[in-house]
């Protein structure tokens, strides 16, 4: 596309999202004044930059319009945290830090997004390379099996690229960050584990389940998707919400691809898992739900169960309708993977559409390449912040 074409597309996109926002909103300035305002600004440099009020009110659209989003009733209470002035890794990295413990906020999770700086009109962009801001690592053994979590084996293939020397061995090791800004190499840093809240898994009737070891982090943080807002991208925008139930209980333990840890629990519980006949993965995996369920409410953090939170989301559906606007949903991301039937949400229809603001995923940073990240001069920036 040349230049003129895609100022083009970018002002339909302002245009539309203005339109949308003085709608919604009300504005503090008048839309044609502002339109007007961001045509000469694209017309000198090829991009323009959005007021707080844009970017707030985009950051909670693009909540509202996530089609896979189970908890979008919540939207409208999104804090947004501008960071869009800070320019090196350190800088990212501290806020990132500030981001953690504003949004665990000692359990009582609060939903929250830091944006960064917007992509060049070239393209390139602030990059954060973890998916999310906490996880486990994925240690491959040479026995072909993974130590902790499967989903980080990738990942921590490159972070052992990039130099780091890897943690203690342990199924639930905090992966470092990696932070690129553009045109620098990608750095490492470690994250203190005073920013980070965990919970160990026990359950109310079996005492055995404590030695399981198990524990889960209770901060959810999303880091690598990019947010859409009126034609401006932002490529490093980390958001973060309270866990549901499901997503630790039927998925992250349970998973054959990752923990797999529902033979261990059938095990424990006495069922005889040589029989699909006696439904232990399904027995196994109630149990393993209240287990994680009772953890967390005796810790004190936040998490929503499946039944609250589908009924929350019809919640949601009325009061969209109640505004005149439908609601779009992937109805296989909306359904939970536990007890699906006996949620609402089960018997409906929806349809996927994609609205803007959004987010949307991006290439892993890794395979995107320029400038390409040497294993060497990276060792000698693997820093920790405990030191
Ligand atoms: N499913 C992801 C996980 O288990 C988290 C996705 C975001 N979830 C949320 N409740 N905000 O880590």
């Amino acid at each position: 596309m040349n230049a003129s074409s895609s100022a083009e597309v970018l002002l339909a996109d302002v245009a539309e999202y203005l339109a949308l926002l003085h709608k919604e909103a009300g504005l503090s300035t008048d839309v044609t004044i502002r339109l007007r305002e961001i045509e000469a600004e694209v017309a000198s440099r090829g991009t323009y930059a959005q007021t707080s009020e844009e970017l707030a009110h985009g950051a909670r659209l693009a909540w509202r319009n996530s089609v896979r989003c189970v908890g979008r009733k919540y939207w409208p209470s999104l804090c947004v945290r501008d960071c869009r002035s800070v320019q090196s890794a350190e800088g990212v990295f501290a806020a990132l830090l500030e981001h953690l413990t504003l949004s665990t906020n000692g359990g009582k999770i609060v939903p929250l997004i830091t944006v960064f700086a917007q992509a060049e009109p070239d393209g390139q962009g602030i990059r954060i390379w973890n998916d999310q801001l906490i996880r486990y690592a994925g240690y491959r053994k040479p026995d072909g099996t993974i130590v902790g979590d499967p989903s980080q084996a990738e990942f921590t293939d490159v972070l052992q690229g990039l130099g780091w020397p890897g943690g203690l061995g342990t199924p639930y090791d905090i992966l470092p960050l990696v932070i690129q800004v553009p045109s620098k190499v990608p750095r490492l840093f470690e994250i203190p584990h005073s920013v980070i809240l965990e919970v160990q898994i026990s359950h109310p009737e079996y005492p055995w389940f404590a030695e399981l070891g198990l524990r889960w982090h209770a901060l959810p943080a999303i880091a690598n998707m990019a947010l859409e807002i009126g034609g401006i991208r932002y490529t490093a925008a980390p958001f973060s919400g309270w866990y549901m139930l499901t997503e630790i209980g039927a998925r992250n333990f349970s998973d054959e691809g990752r923990y797999n840890l529902l033979p261990v629990i059938a095990e424990k519980l006495g069922l005889n898992t040589s029989s699909n006949r006696v439904l232990w993965r399904d027995r196994a995996l109630v149990e393993l739900n209240v287990a994680v369920f009772n953890s967390f409410r005796r810790a004190g953090v936040k998490i929503v169960d499946h039944h609250t939170v589908t009924q929350h989301f019809l919640d949601f559906e009325s009061c969209e309708a109640k505004n005149g606007r439908p609601t779009y949903a992937e109805w296989s991301w909306i359904v939970p993977p536990l007890s699906g039937s006996t949620t609402p949400v089960f018997h409906r229809h929806y349809e996927g559409r994609e609205l803007r603001p959004n987010f949307f995923s991006q290439p892993p940073a890794w395979r995107v390449g320029a400038p390409s990240a040497s294993p060497c001069p990276m060792r000698s920036s693997v820093k920790s912040a405990d030191q």
